[in-house]
């Protein structure tokens, strides 16, 4: 493990440290219970570099092309081309991750990367991502695995991808071939990060590929990632029946705008069921534990874009940070009697300003969750890197590390500093 010193540091540049989600007067020490799991989350697609799928079809299609020229944007922004060259980093990365005083890591395969073409497979890249996994696991991190994080191999996709008609048995043949080669390293499985925004982006609004708008399309999209998750479910602990498998949902505290206004609360349930409910739900039976990606807050209001917030401090991406939302989110995924493990958050802030507070703040609304004796097993903060961070391109940095978009060093930042310490004490002090 690299001692502090020898890691870059970023520069403080202005930071505002005010907590202003925590109750007046409330400082002392908060710990996390033995055992709490301390990490951080990244996907594939987003720091590997060098993959070819649905996702990099869709950034050569001229489609794309014109949409940016259009907008005078830069193709090379946009394009996730070499990522954080993780592919070749990751000893490294797991050092800065070690570093950060983390005893877990969240990080993704991709798909078109082990199978190139329908049941073709790449001894190469199995061989590559199982000394990765070594990696992770001679530095003595818990390693949650994610199987699928949105981006398909370009022959899947070319078959409808999750709305064809085979994708169920294929997804499912995919999770037997990965947890066969690599299930001993794994503590943590996530089948499928966040499917409803796969289904909302790829099929609704058409930001992601497939880039249909197409609600029958959706539907389909839906169930079968509903069916795929079952399939992988049972392939995981047919090999390894003690195996805790789950997915991680984009969970959002939804509260209505108006508080005694009719429309706005029949509206808040809508999104609720829809958003977070629905998929949750279909797979109660085929989950060990909860996994919670939270980000945002929506005061609901009735008329477009249905969403009016106070904003009182926002993320580079506009997303207004609400650390109690997280706490209320929680109480909701109580219902479904599983333990709840935080597999996503975080905020995109290039200045480093909020970064700090937003941990804190976060942190002490879910260590309040905990008190209530909601079963919260850990947190793992998006993200280690400043990544890829899809349609917006590079220019969002969510990163504790950031990244040099030629030279690919790492520097840390000093909000990495604050989360260091929490996770070493595996206690908030405020
Ligand atoms: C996704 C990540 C993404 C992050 C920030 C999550 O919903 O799983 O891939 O980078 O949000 O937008």
């Amino acid at each position: 493990m690299p001692e502090n010193n020898e890691i870059k540091t970023e520069p403080i540049i202005e930071t505002d440290n005010r907590l202003l989600s925590i109750p007046a007067g409330v400082s002392g020490e908060f710990k996390f219970p033995d055992g709490f799991l301390w990490g951080t989350s990244t996907s594939s697609y987003q720091i590997e570099g060098g993959i070819k799928n649905d996702w990099s079809e869709w950034e050569a299609s001229e489609k794309r092309k014109k949409y940016l020229e259009s907008k005078k944007l830069k193709n090379e922004d946009y394009s996730c081309g070499p990522a954080c060259n993780f592919w070749n980093h990751y000893s490294n990365d797991f050092d800065l991750a070690e570093n950060l005083g983390t005893n877990s890591i969240r990080f993704g395969i991709e798909w078109a990367r082990i199978e190139t073409e329908n049941d073709v497979w790449d001894v190469e890249a199995v061989k590559k991502y199982r000394e990765i996994m070594e990696q992770a696991h001679i530095r003595g991190f818990k390693i949650v695995l994610t199987i699928w994080h949105w981006t398909n191999p370009t022959w899947f996709a070319a078959e409808g991808g999750w709305s064809g008609k085979n994708a169920v048995m294929y997804f499912e043949r995919f999770s037997a071939f990965v947890v066969k080669e690599f299930g001993g390293y794994v503590d943590y499985w996530v089948t499928l990060n966040e499917p409803m925004v796969h289904v909302a982006n790829g099929y609704l609004s058409g930001k992601f590929p497939p880039n249909r708008h197409n609600i029958f399309k959706a539907r389909k999209a839906f169930n079968n990632l509903v069916k795929g998750h079952k399939r992988a479910y049972k392939k995981i602990h047919l090999l390894f029946p003690e195996a805790k498998v789950g997915i991680t949902g984009l969970i959002n505290d939804f509260e209505p705008a108006l508080k005694f206004g009719p429309f706005n609360i029949l509206l808040v349930k809508l999104f609720h069921y829809f958003w977070n409910h629905r998929f949750l739900k279909r797979i109660r039976k085929y989950m060990d534990y909860v996994g919670l990606d939270y980000y945002f807050h929506d005061r609901v209001i009735c008329v477009p874009p249905f969403r009016k917030n106070k904003n009182e401090r926002v993320t580079d991406m506009g997303w207004e940070i609400y650390p109690k939302g997280i706490y209320n989110v929680l109480k909701y995924l109580r219902r479904f009697k599983k333990p709840i493990i935080v597999m996503e958050n975080g905020l995109a802030d290039a200045q480093d300003k909020y970064r700090a507070a937003f941990i804190k703040e976060h942190l002490y609304w879910v260590h309040q969750a905990i008190q209530d004796g909601i079963d919260v097993r850990g947190y793992f903060h998006w993200s280690l890197l400043d990544n890829f961070e899809w349609a917006a391109g590079f220019e969002p940095k969510f990163g504790l590390y950031s990244v040099d978009r030629k030279t690919f060093e790492r520097k840390i930042k000093p909000s990495a500093l604050t989360y260091k310490r929490i996770c070493e004490e595996n206690r908030l002090t405020l």
